[in-house]
């Protein structure tokens, strides 16, 4: 690390970009961080990003610390980000490393529209780390990927590039792959990292996220009501990563090491580290009081199309359970020998899940299932009255 880095993040908005930038805020005061973030204005994109900070660490934001955060208002869609001229020039000069964590997450859009974000947004983001390193101080670009860039391969999945005939459960997947294809062809004229986080859940220690996604969606139809059995292999396991562990071991990798360009990580529990989904969704049931045998899950034989045949004809439910099938049902083992050496001696250890889940399941039902019971109940009591 030099003395003035300068860190440009895309994403800060983001479930993982938000904490990534605590994590950043806290590596002292030689790191000069800049964000890229969308909004009408630069008052407005601030809005928003502290907006979210408050969900996560209230502090920060109470206390100003994100006011020597530099927002920049832009859109990784526009082949000059959207940033004026003036800032660009100043940005492309100044910036050290770039980490871009923007993306479209959304599993199912319109192949288009994914590329648009994805792909060329990614596009973009080279595009500008390459004038930085030409002409400025540029030292890595680190690239948010996706542990799911395998596409449906099963089995153990190593930190290499993918090839050959993939076969991608959704348009996300499939535009991340692309994406780092990018990525990875622009190694050899410049420094870039590749980190593929697995499923992200909200934080080891307080169980908070800026928005519940990924995991919680079949999770909430559960401990609602609307979904009365899974369609999947009990004992298979669930890939999942606390948010806290992607942060710091982002920051680390982009600050602390120095990889060979293209190098990639998983940040993957892998089988040691995770639970069978029958236990998740146990703990679950358990901690919202509604008994665990409430949920038998089944073996699946079935098709795809019958994944989400067990909510009772809601189909807002099937649909979304439709979209969880390849997740569910396909077992998967994430190596992550990179990552192991490459943390080795930081501090930073990925726990296993059943230390945590607690925390993560305890959070999720206290502000996203009961709040939403209660308004439930208070608009039965209204209708009787
Ligand atoms: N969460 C996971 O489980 C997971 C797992 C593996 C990999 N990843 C990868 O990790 C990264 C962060 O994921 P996340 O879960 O934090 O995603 P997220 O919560 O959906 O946030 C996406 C971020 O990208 C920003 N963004 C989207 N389109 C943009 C645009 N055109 N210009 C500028 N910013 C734009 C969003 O800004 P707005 O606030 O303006 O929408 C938001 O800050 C992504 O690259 C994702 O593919 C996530």
């Amino acid at each position: 690390m030099t003395d003035q880095d300068t860190i440009l993040l895309t994403g800060a908005t983001g479930n993982i970009g938000a904490r990534l930038l605590v994590e950043l805020l806290g590596c002292g005061d030689n790191v000069r961080i800049a964000v890229l973030v969308r909004g009408k204005s630069e008052q407005d994109a601030r809005n928003r990003l502290n907006a979210n900070l408050r969900l996560i660490a209230p502090d920060l934001v109470d206390w100003g610390s994100t006011r020597s955060i530099e927002v920049l208002c832009g859109d990784i869609t526009s082949s000059d980000l959207g940033l004026t001229p003036h800032m660009r020039e100043r940005i492309t000069r100044s910036v050290t490393h770039v980490i871009h964590a923007a993306a479209s997450t959304q599993w199912h859009l319109p192949l288009t529209c994914a590329r648009a974000v994805n792909v060329a947004g990614t596009t973009n983001m080279l595009q500008f780390a390459k004038e930085a390193h030409r002409v400025g101080r540029l030292q890595r670009f680190v690239y948010l990927s996706t542990a799911y860039v395998c596409g449906e391969k099963t089995g153990t999945i190593r930190e290499i590039e993918h090839r050959g005939e993939l076969r991608f459960a959704n348009t996300y997947e499939q535009t991340k792959w692309e994406a780092e294809q990018q990525v990875i062809s622009a190694s050899d004229d410049l420094p870039v990292t590749v980190v593929r986080p697995s499923i992200t859940v909200g934080d080891s220690r307080t169980g908070l996220a800026v928005t519940f996604n990924v995991l919680y969606p079949p999770l909430r139809y559960i401990l609602t009501g609307k979904l009365a059995r899974l369609t999947c292999p009990p004992q298979n396991r669930l890939d999942l990563v606390p948010v806290d562990y992607v942060a710091r071991a982002v920051a680390h990798l982009t600050l602390h090491s120095k990889p060979p360009s293209g190098a990639i990580f998983h940040l993957t529990a892998g089988p040691d580290r995770s639970l069978p989904i029958a236990e998740i969704v146990k703990k679950a049931l358990s901690l919202a009081g509604m008994g665990s045998d409430r949920l038998p899950l089944m073996n699946n034989e079935s098709s795809r199309d019958e994944a989400g045949a067990n909510a009772g004809g809601n189909h807002k439910v099937m649909a979304l359970m439709r979209l969880y099938a390849s997740y569910l049902q396909i077992e998967r083992d994430f190596d992550d020998t990179n990552t192991r050496a490459a943390l080795k001696d930081s501090g930073i250890d990925l726990p296993h899940l059943s230390q945590y889940l607690e925390a993560l399941l305890r959070t999720f039902i206290c502000r996203e299932i009961e709040p939403a019971e209660r308004r439930i109940a208070s608009l039965a009591a209204g209708g009787r009255r």
